[in-house]
């Protein structure tokens, strides 16, 4: 397997950083995952202009233009044997002694890698999956796609434990998102989700759905939604850029509204699938 490590193309085992990178003593980076789909990138401009705003948000430069950025995604997708694959990059704020504060002078670190796309299988799709619900107890700047994910990791396992795909969190008592995926919920035909404030990843495939649901004449919402909506909606999907847009038909180890995906959910399947590019031209 072949990585991008700091301006080299080189073997995994070869791809190696100092124990005093920011990233791993302070998880002080951010990352992106774009799909690839025939070997195309997916909206990939929306995923640089989402890197573009976590870098602003952690007062990180930028190392790169779009246009770097996209020769480095170009070379790597490439150079990786698969037609679908996800590219995962991350920036940190570099090596430097350990010291809260940022170091002058010191370059970040750039690290790119591409696996295999780990798609929903086909009976994910057919029959939906189950999720737990559990407490936000993330950070307060969720908008962020940052490296520092132990929030999300131990919501995740609480979701792993249960033998769940994910954990569906609230804080104060409304919906936010899950731990590595956005959330929606249909109520009488309508599509609603809440909005993409601090609380929320502003995922891709969020406003995908969105652009796709109104392309396709469906109804949307964007709007707060509390625990009692969320769970007695009709309808409720992850969305994530290795979920797509996904059904959930179990609820802390019950059956969910109709307990098999819903009509709504089916024709925004379709919508998406429609939306991916189907070959490599
Ligand atoms: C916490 C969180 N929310 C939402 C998403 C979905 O974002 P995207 O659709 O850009 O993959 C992710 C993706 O990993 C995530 O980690």
């Amino acid at each position: 397997m072949t990585v991008y490590l700091n301006g080299r193309f080189l073997p995994l085992e070869d791809a190696k950083i100092s124990v005093l990178d920011r990233g791993f003593i302070y998880g002080d980076g951010v990352y992106e995952l774009i799909p690839v789909y025939h070997r195309q990138p997916y909206r990939l401009p929306q995923h640089l202009a989402r890197l573009q705003r976590s870098l602003d948000g952690i007062r990180l430069t930028n190392p790169h233009t779009a246009s770097e950025w996209e020769s480095i995604v170009r070379e790597l997708v490439a150079r990786t044997p698969f037609d679908e694959q996800a590219v995962y990059f991350q920036v940190t704020r570099g090596v430097a002694k350990r010291d809260h504060s940022f170091p002058l002078g010191v370059a970040a670190t750039v690290f790119m890698m591409s696996n295999p796309l780990p798609l929903p299988t086909a009976e994910q799709v057919e029959r939906g999956v189950a999720v737990v619900t559990a407490t936000d107890e993330r950070w307060l700047h969720c908008d962020l796609k940052t490296i520092s994910l132990l929030g999300n990791v131990l919501a995740r396992q609480l979701a792993t434990d249960a033998g769940a795909a994910e954990a569906v969190l609230f804080r104060n008592g409304f919906l936010t998102e899950a731990s590595a995926s956005n959330v929606f919920i249909v109520r009488e035909g309508v599509i609603v989700a809440p909005p993409k404030d601090n609380q929320i990843l502003p995922g891709i495939t969020y406003d995908a759905v969105f652009e796709l649901a109104r392309g396709g004449g469906l109804a949307v919402e964007i709007r707060p939604i509390s625990r009692e909506e969320a769970l007695a909606a009709d309808e409720m999907w992850l969305s994530s850029s290795t979920k797509e847009v996904l059904a959930v038909t179990t609820v802390d180890g019950k059956a969910f509204a109709a307990g098999v995906p819903g009509p709504v959910f089916r024709k925004m399947y379709e919508l998406f699938q429609a939306s991916k590019p189907r070959s490599d031209k």
